[in-house]
């Protein structure tokens, strides 16, 4: 790890959005074993409390911030308590998200709605407001989660699907704006991450979100855990990387995306077929 604190400098201030579990926790911890002072932000106060703990009982600094990305004022509030405590902000990791599992007419309109609001919009208001301040200070750095899902897609997730790809849309145009500032950003697209909350906190309609999951480990076997995959995007981002798709599989599904659109679409409707098949639908329900 010691070669990346050239890059997360000790003493930084980096904000991390649903830092009170799984993929966001990690990266909490490990920054804060970098040195940093990390501000944990989540709507859940017992995750966020527990990442703080963690940080803490380890000699780490970190303070927890309770509110949820979707409203901008609660966002711009918590970027204004941090500047005026600690005078800056170097980093934003944008992690706070969730899914919605189920087919496109099952799933209501307003459950699409709720996962543009926190994964897309809760993104946006975020980075809105850490932006004003970055740059102003003519630096800083701009982390997006976004999934393969957002390069690609999975089945039986349309509206995370339409948020990832929105959060692709956003980090590219960012990128170019953000650089004559001194501000950078990366994007980063993860294949499946093991043992989170996301499908447990899952809205799911008609199939059960864990049965989902399930068959998806069996299938894909590619799922890595949170701290291999904190481990890959910090090294990446201190590699300067813009686009941050790990592991393999996720870069093979990628690249067939890109040289066959078509072919991989009508893969995604086998695997899907396959997912809903008679057999198993007795046990997905
Ligand atoms: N788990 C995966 O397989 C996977 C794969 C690719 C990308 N991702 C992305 O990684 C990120 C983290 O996911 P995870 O798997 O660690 O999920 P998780 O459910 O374990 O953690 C998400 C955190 O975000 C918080 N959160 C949710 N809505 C919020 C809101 N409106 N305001 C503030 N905080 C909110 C939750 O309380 C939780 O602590 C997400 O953006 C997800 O889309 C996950």
């Amino acid at each position: 790890m010691n070669v990346i604190s050239k890059t997360f400098q000790p003493g930084s201030i980096a904000i991390v959005t649903g830092g009170g579990n799984g993929l966001g926790r990690q990266l909490c911890l490990q920054l804060a074993k970098l040195g940093i002072q990390v501000q944990v932000a989540d709507i859940d106060n017992e995750g966020a409390m527990q990442t703080v703990s963690f940080i803490t009982e380890n000699g780490g600094k970190a303070q927890a911030h309770i509110f949820d990305v979707s409203n901008p004022k609660a966002c711009e509030t918590c970027v204004e308590e941090i500047v005026n405590t600690y005078g800056k902000i170097d980093l934003l990791i944008s992690n706070a998200g969730k899914v919605a599992i189920g087919e496109f007419n099952d799933v209501p309109l307003e459950s699409w709605h709720n996962i543009m609001d926190t994964n897309f919009f809760g993104q946006l208001n975020i980075i809105n407001a850490v932006y004003t301040h970055m740059r102003q200070n003519q630096k800083g750095r701009i982390v997006i989660m976004s999934s393969v899902a957002g390069l690609v897609f999975q089945p039986l997730t349309g509206s995370y699907n339409a948020s990832k790809h929105a959060l692709v849309g956003l980090a590219c145009s960012l990128f170019s704006d953000a650089a004559p500032h001194g501000i950078k950003v990366h994007l980063v697209c993860p294949g499946y991450i093991d043992n989170t909350n996301i499908f447990v906190n899952a809205e799911s309609f008609r199939y059960s979100s864990l049965k989902i999951r399930d068959i998806l480990v069996n299938k894909i076997r590619g799922f890595i855990s949170p701290e291999k995959a904190t481990r890959k995007i910090l090294h990446q981002i201190h590699k300067n990387k813009f686009f941050i798709v790990f592991p393999f599989n996720a870069r093979l599904l990628w690249l067939l995306f890109r040289l066959m659109p078509e072919t991989t679409v009508r893969f995604s409707y086998m695997l899907k077929d396959k997912m809903l098949s008679a057999k198993m639908n007795q046990t997905l329900k």
